[in-house]
């Protein structure tokens, strides 16, 4: 009788203690944030991601796990909405011109031509009340904005020299899925064809396409400049990304734990549009210094004609991106359309 109390109670010890680690083991495991995205670890991006990991992980003290997924590692441009929506991973930062598949066409605003003269006229947007209800947009749609990341300019890229508007004539040009990028491909006479970002090089060096526009370090990091000739410094467009989070995942965050992330996020934004602009510059240093490709400055006469090839896409996408979207662009960023 008394064998069997001791080892009845010995028993319900150990069922305790392991009840008891297993309560504990779940307290002290740590929140996992799938961080993933397209480029490479060594672009702006790329380590405005690794800025805010370490952020996140330090401040809450090992509370949050941040795990990055560069390179399309987990998916590719159009699969990575998808998957965040779904919660798969609960954090991206696609850049704004992949915004349209999700049904937010609002966003496609950042992709007009020469919209923006300088990074100040793409802040006017991003840190203005358009930033703001673009942002509340993504809602309904599981979504939650926390930050826009500046990436710079656009230049063209070809096997043959891009000067004048007549040079893109029949140009088959990749272009990410914005329907405002398509227009402006048209616009120029060239083919627009949609293409997920990680099938760029081989779409490039198969000749699938024959030129594409982009920004200096993902030229670099993904080796465009071995593949074409010729770049052409147009500066005619602008990519930028939005930093957001799978809703459901972020309202359900302990209130504290969601501070500290947002604290990482601002300081991780400051840091990764400090060092856009640089970056670039020293990614188009390489590709001049590979020699593989020759970097052309258009002439003040060359970017007029561009741009009145390319003013009649403001007001062709009114219907596709919202006519009062566009003025609220206009405004907040002082750009004067030309009549
Ligand atoms: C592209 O697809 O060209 C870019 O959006 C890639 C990126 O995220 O910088």
């Amino acid at each position: 009788m008394q064998n069997f109390t001791r080892r009845t109670l010995v028993q319900a010890a150990v069922v305790a203690a392991t009840a008891f680690s297993a309560v504990a083991a779940m307290a002290q495991a740590p929140i996992v944030i799938k961080f993933s995205h397209v480029v490479a670890p060594d672009t702006p991006k790329g380590k405005g991601a690794q800025r805010f990991k370490e952020l996140a992980e330090q401040r809450s003290g090992g509370r949050v796990k941040v795990e990055l997924y560069p390179n399309s590692q987990l998916y590719k441009d159009k699969e990575e909405l998808e998957a965040l929506q779904l919660g798969s991973v609960q954090m991206l930062a696609p850049s704004l011109a992949k915004f349209g598949p999700l049904g937010v066409k609002d966003f496609e605003v950042f992709d007009l031509p020469f919209l923006f003269k300088d990074s100040a006229a793409f802040r006017g947007i991003t840190e203005g009340p358009l930033g703001v209800d673009l942002f509340k947009k993504l809602e309904s749609k599981g979504i939650t904005g926390l930050a826009y990341w500046d990436n710079g300019f656009h230049i063209m890229s070809a096997n043959k020299p891009l000067h004048t508007v007549a040079d893109f004539k029949g140009m088959k040009m990749r272009i990410q899925s914005s329907k405002v990028l398509d227009a402006q491909m048209r616009a120029l006479g060239a083919l627009p064809q949609v293409m997920a970002f990680s099938e760029l090089y081989q779409a490039l060096q198969s000749g699938v396409v024959d030129g594409t526009e982009g920004v200096p370090s993902n030229f670099y990091t993904q080796k465009v400049f071995e593949v074409q000739k010729h770049m052409t410094l147009s500066n005619h467009g602008h990519l930028a990304y939005a930093v957001i989070v799978n809703k459901p995942f972020w309202d359900g965050l302990p209130a504290d734990i969601r501070t500290t992330l947002t604290g990482a996020i601002k300081d991780a934004t400051t840091y990764a549009n400090a060092i856009a602009a640089t970056e670039n510059e020293i990614a188009l240093d390489k590709i001049k210094a590979s020699g593989k490709t020759t970097i052309y400055t258009p002439t003040a006469a060359e970017l007029a004609e561009w741009k009145k090839a390319l003013m009649p896409v403001h007001k062709e996408m009114e219907s596709r991106v919202g006519k009062g979207t566009i003025e609220a662009a206009y405004k907040a960023t002082g750009f004067v359309p030309v009549k």
